[in-house]
């Protein structure tokens, strides 16, 4: 999915839990200094953490892009999380609450979705998987 049009831009490896909180710093500060609302950050940062998690536990590592976006007046972050991992087979079912396949709670995918604003998610058996989520400034 390529989105509105991006200025700021960083990509981040995450291949541990250490880049995981990596991670969710870059979200934080691009937050802190577009001024979101402290609320609005802690729901990002918490859609954030789950999804480099998940590329961790389920695909063994991938890469963060985050960006500032603008769509008509209004301003926003994305997070792109992309891995080369095994791909969900069943969409639906991974992002009911309580599916999971490494024996763990299941909340962390349908979670994010109901955290942002935007959620989008396309994913490939064999070839990996790609999540965007975007949260802007005016919601
Ligand atoms: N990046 C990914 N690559 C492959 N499979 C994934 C990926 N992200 C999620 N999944 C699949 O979707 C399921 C649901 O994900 P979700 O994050 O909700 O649960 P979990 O990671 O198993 O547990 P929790 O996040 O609650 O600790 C996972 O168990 C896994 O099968
Ligand atoms: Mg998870």
């Amino acid at each position: 999915m390529k989105g509105p049009s991006s200025k700021d831009s960083l990509d981040i490896s995450v291949a541990n839990y250490e880049d995981v909180i990596l991670a969710r710093q870059k979200a934080r500060e691009l937050m802190q200094s577009m001024g979101f609302s402290l609320l609005a950050q802690t729901r990002m940062v918490t859609a954030v953490s789950e999804l480099a998690r998940n590329m961790v536990v389920h695909a063994g590592r991938g890469q963060m892009s985050v960006n500032s976006v603008e769509k008509l007046n209004q301003k926003g972050i994305e997070c792109i999380f992309q891995d080369k991992g095994p791909g969900i087979q069943n969409i639906d079912q991974a992002l009911r609450q309580g599916f999971s396949t490494s024996n763990s709670l299941g909340l962390g995918l349908g979670g994010a979705k109901k955290l942002c604003a935007e959620f989008d998610i396309q994913t490939t058996v064999g070839k990996g998987t790609r999540v965007t989520i975007r949260e802007w400034k005016t919601r």
